[in-house]
């Protein structure tokens, strides 16, 4: 039977830590503060965006909760972010992502000041964070690496297999396990890899971040690996009251058997994201 990967728990160790630093800037007079933009009215971002609010609440921080319609222009929303950048008040900008698609993802997170730049995505934080240089580095990437030295996992010398080359997941995830701290080698699968099952049996850590309920089965997975489930996926339930069950992209009650670790969905990655957010947040206000 696999180990837990309890990440709420973990999450809960670094938010303790945050607040305490954030206790610390506000008795200075600086009171953290993030800008979260929700664009639309999405089920799932309204569920995440919600989350890092009261996240900010817990830890203490200032949060700017905007709320925009769907319809909102491009023109708009790079005016709302040209006013965050130049507001000292506020030290982190999050705008919501996935965007109506008359708006370009691009150019929204390029007018985001790479020094409030909490999630990581600008070109300058991902160019720093390839280059090793300091920066804002993406939360859910960050989490993973935090939850694998926390539970002590083995990383240098391993073969972490990533299934999924998102911007927000697998590309900067493959970038920080190949730093010398961390030392694995790594391979990413994508929807142009053949049958990614050849590699994936050969992962010491497998990360899921494909979006896929259930597509990853034990007979892929290596006994005793570390298996990292980022998917969180809706599936319809009509014995829940909400109408859905968050399922991950791992057959979570088979892979639980002869894995070395598992995290959970929901419990595991998800709190960590959040987790590394905060923490972005009260650096950046740390940062004079
Ligand atoms: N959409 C899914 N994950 C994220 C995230 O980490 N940050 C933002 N801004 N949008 C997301």
């Amino acid at each position: 039977m696999a180990i837990i990967i309890d990440g709420k728990a973990i999450a809960a160790k670094v938010r303790d830590d945050v607040r305490l630093r954030t206790q610390k800037l506000t008795e200075r007079g600086i009171r953290p503060c993030l800008a979260v933009i929700l664009v639309g009215e999405n089920p799932a971002s309204v569920s995440y965006v919600t989350g890092k609010e009261k996240a900010l609440a817990e830890a203490g921080m200032d949060g700017r909760d905007i709320r925009l319609p769907a319809a909102t222009s491009e023109a708009e929303l790079l005016a709302l972010i040209a006013a965050l950048n130049a507001d000292s008040a506020v030290h982190g900008i999050l705008v919501q992502l996935p965007l109506p698609p008359h708006i370009s993802e691009d150019r929204v997170i390029n007018a985001i000041s790479p020094e409030k730049d909490v999630d990581g995505f600008h070109p300058v934080s991902v160019g720093n964070m390839v280059l090793g240089r300091p920066g804002f580095l993406p939360c859910t990437p960050n989490g993973i690496v935090y939850l694998l030295k926390e539970m002590q996992i083995k990383t240098a010398g391993a073969h972490a297999v990533i299934l999924g080359r998102s911007n927000i997941v697998g590309k900067p995830l493959a970038s920080l396990l190949i730093r010398r701290d961390v030392n694995a080698t790594v391979t990413v699968c994508h929807t142009g890899t053949p049958d990614f099952s050849l590699y994936t049996k050969q992962a010491d850590i497998l990360i899921a971040a494909v979006g896929k309920p259930g597509l990853v089965t034990a007979g892929m997975v290596k006994p005793g690996a570390a298996v990292i489930d980022v998917g969180v996926n809706r599936v319809p339930d009509s014995s829940r009251k909400s109408g859905f069950v968050l399922r991950g992209d791992v057959d979570y009650d088979a892979i639980e058997k002869i894995a070395g670790w598992i995290t959970p969905v929901p419990g595991g990655v998800g709190p960590m994201t959040i987790a590394m957010l905060m923490r972005n947040v009260v650096e950046a206000a740390e940062t004079p």
